[in-house]
């Protein structure tokens, strides 16, 4: 996600700055900004790609100041491209301003800017109506104009400004989004993350919501809306730096867990308007386009393919066209039946992966659209596609992918809602209906998440079982799918995942003692069927854990052991059940040592076959 970092002192801003956006790139960015306050000028510039690039950009001694900010970009609004790269400026060249969060308004502002103060604007981003706002308001007094646009901005952010008439202030804002700041030998200091400070100090003034922040040379000033002083007392940082890039988290696996909540709220936010309206109009489907696609085709490596076969029987039951899921590898190979009425929905959180960039490619070929569901703006699969759908879990660290799989879950289902209500094949009622239980899923998934103490108990009793395997039903198949998945990579415990009823077919062979069953049973109409295969298991001396709604007695009597859940719609559980599963592999994992972000073998993204 983007960083936003200030220094306002006796050094070189710029050495600050870009040694404070270098304690930041762990969490990923695609480009970055730097604007320096000298000699009553506004010094800036911006590149695509890494910090080296900005680095030589800004190499030569004349660009360098005692005050100003910098940015590394995770992309959103618009693609990774030098002009979209923070900072943005007002009209006239003299505030530039970073910005971390989102400005939801940010379409009407800019209508505004342009029709009343005929501003020509030189990024795709919501972020530059932040420059103009304040650029239109500012009277000699930068503090009151950024207080006079935050009054206009709805959404989250956490905003730095600087402008060439005030040399000594950086005046920043925060709401929803994360700012810290600090005083060290050096001078003041701003960031949205405590990594960028810890090299400089390590007692931090917090900043809460609403609040502005003026950081000089030698002090930091807090005020409330009111511009009444705050007495902010400093939080003493005992992390190391490591472990501060993991905000206080032993890994990332767990700190992206624990974000599932945001992630998918941000997903349905940026796709939901203030009535829970779908806002995916720009996808760019019409009725007549919609109407002459008769098969679709999801295509997908790994933990992605797994949200493809949650997102199946939703497409088909709101859209009513038949879908199949396919592995990348597979379709690309197999001479798939595509016609210009196939479409095709590619899901790759990197938007890098090698077999999923070929499938695409393969199937543009022969005629087919493509939608795809990426986590990375301006990613190759991205930029390959007719249609984009991104993701906003935020960037992705560890290896086992987590986060994104539910944010691609909430991302299929907005398409299949979109999907069917152009076709006319879903009616509004409907629509609300799995929308509004869709908005209580955050607070679920927190829920799973709060009970981290009974899924370590859980992780104790079996970490040390050689085998466990994962069975389910309907969309729970997938579900155990991704969670025998999610255990393999990080514990390299055997396992794998079957339907229920295919049980009896085999695999019931394989039932001991020693084995560890999980019986996924997240599906109201499936209840009775998964009942008798627990049953079943159980007849033959297997030990079986149940993954239920929270209250349902029959299969905690039947199982051995039982991991409740918040109870919830049929279609909601899936996202809500494999917190449980992360967590669980996740604690295992630590149990047994493993090396929890980067296991053995694997790669975060595949770019070779
Ligand atoms: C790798 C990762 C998996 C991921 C898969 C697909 O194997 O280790 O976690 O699910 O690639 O990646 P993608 O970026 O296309 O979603």
């Amino acid at each position: 996600m983007c960083g936003i970092v200030g220094y306002a002192g006796a050094g070189s801003a710029k050495a600050m700055i870009l040694s404070g956006l270098r304690s930041l790139e762990y969490r990923g960015y695609d480009s970055a900004g730097i604007a320096l306050v000298r000699k009553g000028k506004l010094l800036v510039r911006k590149e695509s790609g890494k910090l080296d690039a900005l680095e030589s950009k800004v190499g030569a001694a004349d660009f360098d100041a005692q005050l100003g900010i910098g940015h590394t970009r995770w992309a959103t609004h618009g693609a990774p491209t030098r002009e979209n790269a923070h900072p943005h400026t007002s009209v006239d060249g003299r505030i530039a301003i970073v910005h971390n969060g989102i400005i939801e308004n940010f379409m009407q502002l800019k209508q505004e800017l342009i029709t009343k103060h005929g501003i020509r604007f030189q990024s795709e981003t919501d972020s530059e109506v932040i420059a103009h706002l304040i650029g239109v308001h500012y009277r000699g007094d930068l503090v009151g104009a950024l207080r006079a646009a935050a009054k206009r901005m709805h959404g989250a952010y956490a905003v730095a400004v600087v402008c060439a008439d005030e040399p000594d202030q950086i005046v920043a804002i925060r709401k929803d989004a994360p700012l810290v700041a600090g005083i060290c030998e050096e001078g003041g200091l701003l960031a949205s993350d405590i990594p960028a400070l810890l090299k400089y100090t390590r007692d931090v003034y917090l900043i809460e919501n609403d609040e502005i922040v003026i950081v000089t040379k030698g002090a930091v000033q807090i005020f409330d809306e009111e511009m009444t002083r705050m007495n902010r007392t400093k939080t003493h940082i005992d992390w190391d730096a490591q472990a501060a890039e993991k905000g206080g988290y032993e890994h990332f696996m767990i700190k992206e867990i624990n974000e599932e909540p945001m992630g998918v709220r941000e997903t349905l936010r940026h796709r939901l308007d203030a009535n829970g309206e779908l806002l995916l109009d720009d996808l760019e489907f019409t009725k007549e386009e919609l109407d002459a696609i008769d098969r679709i085709y999801i295509v997908a490596c790994g933990t992605a393919s797994h949200a493809g076969l949650v997102g199946k029987p939703v497409i088909e039951k709101y859209a009513r066209i038949p879908v199949e899921v396919d592995l990348s590898s597979e379709f690309r190979y197999r001479n798939p039946i595509v016609t210009e009425r196939t479409l095709v929905i590619c899901i790759s959180q990197s938007g890098e992966t090698s077999d999923t960039l070929e499938a695409l490619r393969e199937a543009k070929r022969r005629g087919a659209k493509i939608l795809s569901i990426v986590n990375v703006v301006g990613s190759s699969v991205a930029r390959a596609s007719d249609h984009v759908f991104y993701t906003w879990a935020g960037p992705e660290i560890a290896v086992a992918s987590t986060k994104a799989y539910t944010t691609q879950i909430v991302s299929l289902y907005l398409i299949a809602l979109h999907m069917g209500r152009l076709r006319g094949t879903v009616k509004e009622a409907e629509s609300k209906k799995l929308v509004g239980e869709l908005l209580e899923a955050p607070d679920l998934i927190a829920k799973v998440i709060k009970d981290e103490k009974r899924i370590m108990e859980l992780a104790k009793a079996h970490y040390k079982k050689e085998k466990i395997f994962f069975v389910g039903r309907g969309s729970d198949v997938a579900t155990a799918q991704e969670a025998s998945l999610k255990l393999k990579e990080i514990t390299y415990i055997n396992s794998f995942a079957i339907a229920a009823g295919e049980l009896k077919h085999g695999t019931i062979a394989l039932i001991t003692r020693d084995v560890l069953f999980f019986a996924v049973a997240t599906q109201n109409y499936l209840y009775e069927k998964m009942l008798s295969n627990i049953e079943e298991m159980k007849a033959r001396q297997a030990q079986v854990v149940a993954v239920a709604k929270k209250g349902d007695k029959r299969i905690s009597q039947a199982a051995d052991d039982t991991f409740f859940f918040p109870d919830c719609s049929d279609e909601v559980a899936p996202i809500v059940a494999i917190i449980f599963f992360q967590m669980f592999a996740y604690h295992v994992a630590k149990l047994r040592g493993r090396n929890i972000d980067q296991p053995r073998n694997l790669a975060k993204s595949v770019t070779v076959e």
